[in-house]
């Protein structure tokens, strides 16, 4: 099985992820690059989300943030910076792993995500790593699809 890893978000990573926030692929699924940016130099400041690198074998390859939704439930974002790494089952794989890992916590019951609802690929990856479709909702940045993968009892 492959392993990866989750090292968190430091200052001088900053560049690296601004530029993969430019990437074709990954704005298209995380637009407005410059306001994604702010919005991560946040995180790496200490707000309440935590950013990390992905890492694999050593070389970091996507990029993930997790928020406290309430006591007991997660939310997580992410993405493949590497274009040449989309749809090889590695995004399934680092979210599988990354949830599991979150639910090592005995307080953590919950993990959810909120994909565009048509973001076919990214559904399909959360199904993969273990969410299922709770519902669609509507956010002041459009319609999303609330995922949730629970603890296993
Ligand atoms: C979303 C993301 C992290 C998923 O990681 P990934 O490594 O590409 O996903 P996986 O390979 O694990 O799984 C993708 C699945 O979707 C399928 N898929 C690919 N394109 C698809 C499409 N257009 N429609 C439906 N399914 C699609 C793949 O075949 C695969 O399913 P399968 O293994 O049953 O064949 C990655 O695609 C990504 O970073 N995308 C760009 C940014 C993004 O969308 N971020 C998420 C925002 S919510």
């Amino acid at each position: 099985m492959v392993a990866y890893t989750f090292t968190r978000l430091a200052a001088a990573a900053l560049p690296l992820v601004h530029e993969w926030l430019s990437r074709p692929h990954v704005v298209e699924w995380w637009p407005e690059p410059e306001m994604q940016a702010a919005q991560i130099d946040d995180h790496v400041e200490g707000d309440d989300t935590t950013p990390y690198l992905v890492s694999l074998d050593g070389r970091p390859f996507a990029y993930l943030q997790c928020a406290q939704l309430s006591d007991d439930t997660l939310c997580l974002d992410q993405f493949i910076a590497d274009a040449a790494l989309l749809g090889r089952g590695h995004g399934s794989g680092f979210i599988r792993q990354f949830c599991d890992e979150q639910f090592a916590s005995p307080e953590i019951k919950s993990i959810t995500t909120d994909p565009a609802p048509d973001n076919a690929r990214a559904i399909r990856a959360y199904e993969k790593a273990g969410f299922r479709r709770v519902g669609l909702q509507a956010t002041p940045w459009g319609r999303v699809l609330l995922m949730q993968r629970d603890k296993p009892s």
